[in-house]
C-alpha cells in the first residue's frame, strides 16, 4: 500500500512530504527527509529524550507548545502542525537562542549527543513560562528535564542554566506568522481508504473503525511506537484519534469529572489535581513530561498493562470507562474491563471514548480550600514504587480511597498494580476494612487480607516477597498519613475549635459520592 502526504510548518514554511508510509516515525523524517540531524536517535524508546523536538498547534484557538519524544511519534500525527527542532531555534544573524546560550555559560554539555533533546525540552518550557515573566524554579526544571537523561556533563549544570533564562534577552517565537502559517497550511480532509486516518468528530471515527477493524489504531503512541520499533510489528493503516473533537474535551459537572480518551496525560493530571491536589506527587511520577504530553488514559487503559499506572488510581476513584462503537454505546466500572493479561472488554470495532471519575461531594469548595479535602474524612492517595525516581515503570503501585464516619471506615476502594497479570481492585481487602475502626489492629487484618489476595510474581522489577511486602507496607503508610489529619479533625469537631483549614461539618455528614454510572447499554 502506498503512503500518503504529508505537510507540516517548519521554520516558518509548509513543508510537504509526498508518499510517507502509515508507520513511518517522525525521528526518521526529521533526519533522513529534511536533513535536520541535531535530532538524535539514542534509545528509540522514549526514555532518553536525545531525540525530543517541540509541536506548536492551535488548541481551542490557543496557541500550545509540547516537547515530545519524536523517535516514537508517528510522523503523519503531527500533520498541519508547526515542528520545532534544534536547527530552528538559533536566529538569523546565528546568534544563540536563550536556552542554547544559558547551556553554554552554565558549561552544561560535555559530549554533547544528549544536548539537542535539552536545549528542545527547555525551549518547550521557556515557551510555555516565560511568557508570564515567570522565574524558573528547581522543581519547574526538573520536571521539565524529567524525560532527558545525560551521562557525562551531570544535571546540575543544565539545571542551572534552566534557571537563569530569565537573565537573557526574550526570544518568544511570535505569535501572529505562525499562527497564519499554521492556518495556511491545514490539512485536506482525508479520503476514507487514506493508509493513516485522523478523524476529527467521533462519528467520523466510529465509521472508520468498523470499516477497517484490522487498522492499528493509536492515540499517543508511546505504547504503539515501541512495538513498531523494538518488535518490528509493521502496520499498513493507522487510524490516529489524537484530533477527534469529542475525545479531546475535559468537562465536569458537579457529581462527576469527564475525561476524553485522547486528552494528552500533562493535561489530564492538571485537572486530576486541581481536585485532589495531594495527587499530584504521584501523577507527576509517571513517565517525563515529553511522554506525558503525548499519551492518553484511554491509551493506557486499552494497552491493559499490569503496571500501568493510571489503573490502580482509577480503581480507587470509582470511574467508569465508555466505550462506543457504531453498534452502540456501554459503560462500565474500570476494573471490569480487564480480563486477563493485556486481555481487554474492548471489541474490534469499539473505541474508548471517556473516563467519568466521580467527584467528591461539595467538590467545587474543595477545590477552592483543597486542603479541607483530608479533613473531611474522605481521603485519597496513590503511591508508585519503582527502581528509578524519574521516567520509570512501577514494580507496585497502590491506590486507596477511602470515607470515615464516626471512627469507622464507611466507604473504601483499593486499586493495585504489579501483583496480578491485570491492574485489580483489592475487594477482599476493601471487605475486611468496611465498616471496621481504623486503627492499627484494622489495618493489620487488612495487611495479612491484601497479602492472601494477590499472589504478584518475581521479575526485572521486584521479587513476588518484596512486592508483597510493599504492597503491605503501602497500606500501612496511608493509615499513618490520615492520623494526624483525622485526629485533627476529631480534635476540633468535638472541642468545636475552629481553624482556618478545618472545616465546621463533623466527618459524619459528609459521604462518598454517588458510586457510579450504570452498566451496560445496547450492545
Ligand atoms: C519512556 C516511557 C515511559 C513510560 N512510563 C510510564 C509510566 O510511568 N506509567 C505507565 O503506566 N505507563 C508508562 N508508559 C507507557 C505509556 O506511556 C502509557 O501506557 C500511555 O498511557 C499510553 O497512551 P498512548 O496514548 O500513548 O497509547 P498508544 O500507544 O497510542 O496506544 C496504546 C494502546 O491503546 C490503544 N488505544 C489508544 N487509544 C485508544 C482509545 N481511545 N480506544 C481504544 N483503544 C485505544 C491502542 O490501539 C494501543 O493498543 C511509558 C512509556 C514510555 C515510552
Ligand atoms: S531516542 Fe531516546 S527517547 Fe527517543
Ligand atoms: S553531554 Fe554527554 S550525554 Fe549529556
Amino acid at each position: 500500500m502506498s503512503g500518503k502526504t504529508l505537510r507540516f510548518i517548519k521554520n516558518g514554511q509548509c513543508v510537504q512530504l509526498d508518499n510517507v508510509p502509515a508507520d513511518r516515525m517522525l525521528l526518521e523524517i526529521i533526519r533522513e527527509d529534511l536533513h535536520c540531524t541535531g535530532t538524535k536517535e539514542g534509545c528509540g524508546e522514549g526514555d532518553c529524550g536525545a531525540c525530543t523536538v517541540v509541536l506548536a498547534n492551535l488548541e481551542q484557538g490557543q496557541l500550545s507548545f509540547r516537547a515530545v519524544n519524536s523517535c516514537i511519534r508517528f510522523a503523519h500525527s503531527i500533520e498541519g502542525q508547526a515542528l520545532f527542532t534544534v536547527e530552528d531555534l538559533q536566529g538569523v544573524d546565528g546568534q544563540l537562542h536563550p536556552v542554547q546560550q544559558a547551556m553554554v555559560d552554565q558549561h552544561a554539555t560535555q559530549c554533547g549527543f544528549c544536548t539537542p533533546g535539552f536545549i528542545m525540552s527547555l525551549f518547550g518550557m521557556y515557551q510555555n513560562t516565560t511568557l508570564n515573566d515567570q522565574l524558573i524554579s528547581r522543581a519547574q526544571a526538573e520536571t521539565a528535564l524529567a524525560g532527558n537523561l545525560c551521562r557525562c556533563t551531570g544535571y546540575r549544570p543544565i539545571l542551572d542554566a534552566a534557571q537563569q533564562l530569565h537573565h537573557y534577552p526574550k526570544q518568544l517565537i511570535a505569535t501572529e506568522p505562525l499562527v497564519g502559517a499554521l492556518n495556511a497550511c491545514k490539512a485536506q480532509r482525508t479520503p476514507e481508504d487514506s493508509v493513516y486516518l485522523q478523524p476529527e468528530s467521533l462519528a467520523d471515527l466510529l465509521n472508520q473503525r468498523a470499516r477497517h477493524p484490522d487498522a492499528q489504531l493509536i492515540a499517543g503512541s508511546t505504547d504503539v511506537g515501541l512495538w513498531i520499533n523494538k518488535l518490528h510489528r509493521r502496520t499498513e493503516r493507522v487510524i490516529d484519534v489524537s484530533q477527534t473533537h469529542e475525545l479531546r474535551q475535559i468537562k465536569a459537572s458537579s457529581e462527576q469529572l469527564f475525561i476524553g480518551a485522547a486528552v494528552p496525560l500533562s493535561d489530564a493530571f492538571r485537572e486530576i489535581a486541581n481536585y485532589w491536589p495531594a495527587l499530584a506527587p504521584f501523577l507527576n511520577r509517571f513517565a517525563g513530561l515529553p511522554i506525558r504530553q503525548s499519551a492518553t488514559l484511554g491509551g493506557n487503559i486499552a494497552n491493559g498493562s499490569p503496571i500501568g499506572d493510571t489503573m490502580p488510581l482509577l480503581i480507587a476513584m470509582n470511574a467508569s470507562l465508555h466505550l462506543q462503537s457504531v453498534r452502540g454505546s456501554r459503560v462500565m466500572p474500570i476494573e471490569e474491563f480487564f480480563l486477563g493479561y493485556r486481555k481487554t472488554l474492548l471489541g474490534p470495532d469499539e473505541v474508548i471514548t471517556a473516563i467519568s471519575i466521580p467527584l467528591p461531594p461539595d467538590s467545587k469548595a474543595r477545590n477552592a480550600a483543597a486542603e479541607s479535602q483530608a479533613t473531611r474524612g474522605f481521603f485519597l492517595d496513590a503511591f508508585k514504587i519503582s527502581k528509578r525516581f524519574d521516567d520509570d515503570i512501577s514494580a507496585v503501585c497502590l491506590a486507596i480511597g477511602i470515607e470515615l464516619h464516626g471512627g469507622s471506615v464507611r466507604q473504601v476502594s483499593i486499586g493495585v498494580g504489579g501483583v496480578a497479570a491485570t491492574p485489580v481492585k483489592a475487594a477482599r481487602t476493601e471487605a475486611a476494612l468496611r465498616g471496621q475502626p481504623w486503627t492499627q489492629p484494622t489495618i493489620d487484618a487488612a495487611a495479612t487480607a491484601l497479602e492472601a489476595e494477590f499472589t504478584p510474581i518475581s521479575d526485572m522489577r521486584a521479587s513476588a516477597r518484596y512486592r508483597q511486602s510493599v504492597m503491605k507496607n503501602l497500606l500501612r503508610r496511608f493509615w499513618l498519613q490520615t492520623q494526624r489529619q483525622y485526629s485533627t479533625l476529631n480534635t476540633s469537631s468535638t472541642s468545636n475549635t475552629s481553624t482556618s483549614n478545618i472545616d465546621s461539618d463533623r466527618p459524619s455528614q459528609i459521604t462518598m459520592p454517588a458510586l457510579r454510572v450504570e452498566k451496560g447499554v445496547s450492545h
